[in-house]
């Protein structure tokens, strides 16, 4: 059996409608490493005391200049989902069993693209939040970066307030949040119409750009297939696919 490590509930609130924001920390106080974009598995009994487990992408980046304490997820809640109800409803302070972290859905040591493409559907754009310090050494250095996120409506679309700044203060960093169930209103420019695949189809990749899928399974096959065919190659697109109950 994997390492298992006791968190204890820290934090939870509404990050946005359907979703919420959850913080852990070790229940013995000692940090909890990960590099952004990696996952960890959250166990738990479930009310018919079947031993559960569901898989949720860490949101926060770790601090500059001190060892990461504490683990956030954004979860969607899941109408009846299992980890979803035990998740509104575990007393704060409360301990629970982790494995992690997990994956290799992260920036690599030797990654030097012309362009980052970043395409996440609902929940999916948390590895790229944990990524953001990160991804502005990257643009600092000269790097692009495309962050495309759709969800159905504006309140839906996660962190948008972080990444629209970001945009705003950093030039080569742009972001695109896809409404898919939502006319995008005149006076914001960064929302458009439609699901992701839409806008990604308006960028032409380029063998140095690096592609980076997380969300909806299907968007993630969709997307990489057309990247694929447009010429970007296999080796320079990485997937996280959220299936269910993963
Ligand atoms: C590597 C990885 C990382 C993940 N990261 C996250 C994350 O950061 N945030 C997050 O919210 N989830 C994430 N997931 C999905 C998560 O692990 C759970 O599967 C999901 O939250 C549903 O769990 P639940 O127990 O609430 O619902 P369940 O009890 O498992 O499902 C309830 C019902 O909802 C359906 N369902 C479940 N998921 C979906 C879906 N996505 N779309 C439509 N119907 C669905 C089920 O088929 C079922 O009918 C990740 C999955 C993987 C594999
Ligand atoms: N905010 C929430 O997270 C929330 C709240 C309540 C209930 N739920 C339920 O939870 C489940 C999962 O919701 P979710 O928001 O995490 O993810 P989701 O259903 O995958 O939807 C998020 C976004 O992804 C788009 N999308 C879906 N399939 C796609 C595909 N194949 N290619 C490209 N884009 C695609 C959706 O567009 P379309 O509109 O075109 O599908 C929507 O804009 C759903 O059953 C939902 O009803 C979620």
């Amino acid at each position: 059996m994997a390492n298992r490590l006791p968190l204890r509930l820290l934090d939870r609130r509404l990050l946005a409608p359907g979703v919420l924001h959850v913080s852990f920390e070790h229940r013995d106080g000692v940090p909890l490493p990960f590099k952004p974009g990696q996952f960890i598995q959250l166990f738990f009994t479930d009310t018919d005391g079947q031993e559960q487990r569901r898989s949720y992408s860490i949101a926060n980046p770790p601090p500059r200049d001190q060892p990461p304490m504490q683990w956030d997820v954004a979860v969607g809640l899941m109408p009846g989902g299992v980890a979803s109800g035990m998740l509104q409803t575990l007393p704060l302070g409360s301990t629970l069993d982790a494995g992690g972290p997990f994956g290799r859905f992260h920036l690599m040591q030797g990654d030097a693209p012309r362009r980052f493409l970043l395409v996440a559907t609902g929940t999916g754009v948390a590895p790229f939040h944990a990524m953001r310090l990160e991804l502005e050494r990257h643009c600092r250095n000269g790097t692009d970066v495309v962050l495309l996120c759709g969800a159905r409506t504006r309140d839906e679309l996660l962190y948008r307030d972080t990444f629209v700044a970001m945009a705003r203060e950093i030039p080569e960093f742009s972001y695109r949040g896809c409404l898919t169930r939502e006319a995008p209103p005149a006076d914001q420019p960064e929302l458009v119409s439609g699901r992701v695949q839409d806008t990604l189809a308006s960028l032409v990749p380029g063998r140095d750009d690096l592609a980076l899928l997380c969300g909806n399974p299907a968007m993630v096959d969709d997307c990489a297939t057309w990247l694929s065919q447009a010429g970007l190659p296999l080796r320079s697109i990485r997937r996280e696919r959220y299936i269910a109950s993963g």
